[in-house]
């Protein structure tokens, strides 16, 4: 689902004319499937505005209403046919003849269904069809229910409905109690559909259709399986506030999110304690800031491996822990679980150096080595473990064996701890380098730090070491641009901070078109993703 994110009504309005226009105008005989309701009303004016500039011919087109209520009558200034006659047809050049509307006085609804269905069939189906959506997230008149794949019927409309429609009745007595609707399937044959929302009533329907799964609750997450959707919304239909979590095993961080910008972040430490007290911090945290920032969603990053929303980390108390469906019981809301270095790259991705581009790979350097990797705008997940790049094998023979139960896996050579693990072998033989003075005088141990150190006091034991490293790091990042061919690769991790010694010879020995960045998030790339999921 294409998503089109408009500042008010109006541009909303703009928008939706512009793309039925362009639809007409590149093919004059088109289908529509048109809506009603106040939400498609400046869209029809925007038309009709077209139409009077000669910039649109509406005298070959073929229309199908998606809806109509029933029994009405046609005169009554309520039905849908009085409707498009007041906010349309009368105004264009349309063949009345060629407009559909189902036929709200029909002594026989069952038959006038059958023949809605059958006629749009006749007409080669709908090419472009419009929608709005109810507060329950109908669509048409497509009410929630345990199943939705029909085709035009008879339904009755919910207690919801009744009420939000009876706005433009007397009273709520005189909404009638059944429509005449195009089904879920009908809708779906549809070649290209628009879905428009409008205003902060909608804003929980859009949020559950954009963050929520397919669920015959809210009709409208159908759509989830065509093709060709575009939702154009408004910002107050849109809920611009979300919230990141960014689970770590040392600290919990907090990311709030408006309209694409950081407005708040905080953290707490990681709970080394039973699962139930750790989460029930997390979600108090969240509960604490919701206070002050209403957000609408949460998204979730989390270090581990996650089955069917179950989440397994060894360095955290959760263990097949439904993270989702434990915060749940704390705040309900939509709440989405990917993993953290997924997230990390989709906060680069949205905020970061990946801001204008269609496909990154994040490559975080630490104890291991974590990626994250973005297609047209998309993580890819795969079926598997797709993103595990640290356990791409780099040495086929005699490779350095993984905790992951492979051998040779790029993580043993390109990871933080590797380079640690070869400079700390390499002073011990080379007691006369200043990177065995400096690991002598730290206790004998090294870390990522002295290693630079090393490398800025020209010591030809660290930079040896270095090289080699440099080597294996460049053989992973080869074959991930071989592979997926990206914009950018943007490295993150603790190393990549210090100075410019590590791009500048990644970038020396890579020799691509392919940038190759520094994290510009870094930390908080991951709670700034988790709030994008
Ligand atoms: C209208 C229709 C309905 C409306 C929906 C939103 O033909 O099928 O699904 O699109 O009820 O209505 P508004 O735009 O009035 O909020």
């Amino acid at each position: 689902m294409r998503l089109i994110l408009c500042e008010n009504y109006d541009e909303l309005s703009e928008q939706a004319a512009k793309l039925v226009a362009s639809q007409i105008i590149l093919k004059p005989d088109s289908v529509i499937g048109l809506a009603t309701g106040q939400t498609p009303m400046g869209m029809y004016k925007n038309l009709v505005k077209m139409y009077e500039r000669g910039e649109v011919d509406f005298s070959n087109i073929t229309t199908f209403n998606l809806d109509e209520y029933y029994p009405i009558k046609r005169g009554n200034d309520q039905s849908y046919y009085y409707y498009m006659n007041e906010n349309l047809f009368s105004k264009i050049n349309i063949n009345i003849n060629k407009t559909h509307i189902p036929d709200g006085e029909t002594k026989n609804p069952y038959k006038e269904c059958d023949k809605y269905e059958e006629e749009i069939k006749k007409n080669g189906g709908i090419d472009l069809q419009i929608l709005g959506i109810g507060q329950n997230g109908h669509i048409g008149f497509n009410e929630p229910d345990v199943s939705l794949y029909t085709e035009t019927h008879l339904t009755d409309l919910t207690r919801n409905t009744i009420e939000a429609n009876s706005r433009f009745f007397n009273n709520e007595d005189e909404v009638p109690k059944q429509a005449l609707t195009m089904g879920i399937a009908t809708i779906l044959k549809s070649k290209k559909i628009i879905l428009l929302a409008s205003g902060a009533n909608k804003s929980r329907v859009v949020s559950e259709l954009l963050n929520g799964d397919i669920n015959t609750s809210i009709p409208a997450t159908m759509l989830k399986v065509h093709p060709d959707v575009v939702l154009i919304c408004d910002k107050d239909a849109y809920s611009g506030i979300r919230l990141g979590v960014d689970i770590g095993g040392t600290s919990v961080k907090f990311a709030v999110v408006e309209d694409g910008k950081l407005i708040y972040k905080s953290s707490i430490g990681s709970n080394k304690g039973s699962c139930d007290t750790f989460i029930k911090e997390i979600a108090e945290e969240c509960i604490r800031i919701k206070a002050k920032y209403p957000y609408k969603t949460i998204g979730v990053g989390t270090p581990g491996r996650i089955t069917d929303g179950a989440v397994t980390a060894s360095n955290l108390p959760f263990k097949n822990t439904h993270l989702a469906k434990e915060l749940k019981k704390y705040i309900d809301m939509s709440i989405n679980v990917d993993n953290d270095a997924n997230c990390a790259a989709l906060g680069e991705f949205e905020f970061g150096i990946g801001k204008d581009m269609d496909n990154i790979i994040m490559v975080t350097l630490g104890t291991g080595v974590g990626g994250g990797i973005i297609i047209d705008g998309r993580i890819c997940h795969g079926r598997y473990s797709m993103g595990e790049i640290g356990h791409i094998i780099v040495q086929s023979k005699g490779g350095l064996p993984c905790a992951c139960g492979q051998t040779g896996c790029w993580e043993q050579y390109a990871s933080v701890t590797a380079l640690i693990r070869e400079a700390t072998q390499a002073c011990i033989e080379d007691k006369d380098s200043v990177l065995y003075e400096l690991y002598s005088k730290n206790n004998n141990k090294l870390d990522g730090k002295l290693i630079f150190d090393a490398l800025e006091q020209n010591c030809p034991v660290a930079k040896k070491v270095f090289d080699e490293y440099i080597e294996w790091l460049v053989i992973g990042l080869k074959n991930l641009i071989n592979i997926f061919g990206p914009d950018a690769i943007i490295l993150a991790g603790g190393i990549t901070k210090r100075s410019n010694i590590l791009i500048d010879a990644v970038r020396k020995s890579l020799d691509t078109p392919v940038k190759i960045e520094i994290s510009k998030l870094q930390n908080d790339a991951g709670a700034l993703g988790a709030a994008m999921l």
